[in-house]
């Protein structure tokens, strides 16, 4: 199993983030080296001062063809229990990762989408697919079912009856569909696919990045939640936003730390200072 770095790339201008799925030769199919460096490339963009939003796209006439059936699959259950939990990890992991990422994300989705793939799509906050692009939950046809959260993300996004149906044909469905569908946001020809992404990426960057990380996070987090807990937790977070450059702590930290001034086990820090 190699670990080629060239697997996935990334490359900031003006802000974005463009980080590619790069095995076109494979359909961008994703492999564990392609995972491990999704995870590694998510790491450094993150926290990158010029990165304020993060594009997901693929290299070539696919987006991503799923989990490598080779790679993924057969040469980690040949390995055994450890390798196949170890490549779910991987993969898994990142696919958090990204939904909990610090910047708005937009899944560029140019062609290839199947199965596995929809787990990094459904972690993108925004998905615009070009028309021409094609999506399946191709599982069915070589016989598994919609694993490694592809079966989630379809009834959450899909109206049950359309889960139900895309998930038990297999059949292929293009852009526009996905976009009726409610898999994507929208569907745009080729064409104008980069054009239109970096447009939603320049409205994203205008806005406060604290708002931007709150407004996300509300989005998933409330969708799990009664109406009361919802209001509930969206005081706290809206509070929390509020006070993300809340000093209090440096000062307690600095007063037992560097000063001695006084034991957070045994009492407060002096308030009146910070
Ligand atoms: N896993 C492993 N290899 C894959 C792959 C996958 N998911 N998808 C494509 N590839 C490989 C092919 O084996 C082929 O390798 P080779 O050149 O060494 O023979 C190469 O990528 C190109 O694929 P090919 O099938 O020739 O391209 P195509 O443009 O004619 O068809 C697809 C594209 C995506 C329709 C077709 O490759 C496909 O059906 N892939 C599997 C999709 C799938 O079911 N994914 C779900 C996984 S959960």
């Amino acid at each position: 199993m190699t670990d080629d770095p060239n697997v996935a790339a990334a490359q900031v201008k003006d802000g974005i983030a463009w980080l590619s799925f790069n095995r076109p030769a494979k359909r961008n199919a994703m492999n564990p080296a392609l995972n491990r460096r999704m995870a590694a490339l998510l790491d450094e963009l993150e926290f990158d001062k010029g990165v304020r939003v993060l594009v997901l796209k693929g290299e070539g006439a696919a987006w991503s063809a799923g989990m490598d059936l080779k790679e993924y699959f057969r040469e980690t259950e040949a390995e055994g229990l450890g390798a196949i939990r170890r490549a779910q990890r991987e993969a898994y992991s990142w696919w958090r990762r990204l939904r909990w990422f610090q910047k708005p994300t937009i899944a560029m989705v140019n062609g290839w989408c199947f199965g596995g793939g929809y787990g990094p799509l459904f972690a993108c906050d925004l998905a615009v697919a070009a028309d021409e692009a094609q999506f399946a939950l191709s599982e069915i046809n070589w016989g598994i079912l919609p694993g490694g959260g592809a079966t989630k993300v379809v009834v959450d996004l899909m109206s049950m009856r359309d889960a139900m149906y895309h998930a038990l044909t297999g059949e292929l469905i293009d852009g526009k569909r996905a976009a009726a569908w409610k898999l994507v946001n929208e569907s745009v020809p080729l064409a104008q696919l980069e054009t239109r992404v970096a447009e939603i990426a320049g409205i994203l960057i205008k806005k406060n990045p604290v708002t931007l990380k709150a407004t996300k996070d509300a989005i998933r987090r409330v969708k799990e939640m009664s109406y009361d807990n919802a209001e509930d937790d969206l005081i706290r977070a809206q509070e929390a936003a509020n006070s993300f450059a809340n000093e209090g702590r440096k000062e307690g930290i600095k007063q037992f730390i560097d000063e001695k001034a006084y034991k957070p086990g045994l009492g407060p820090y002096d308030r009146s200072r910070g």
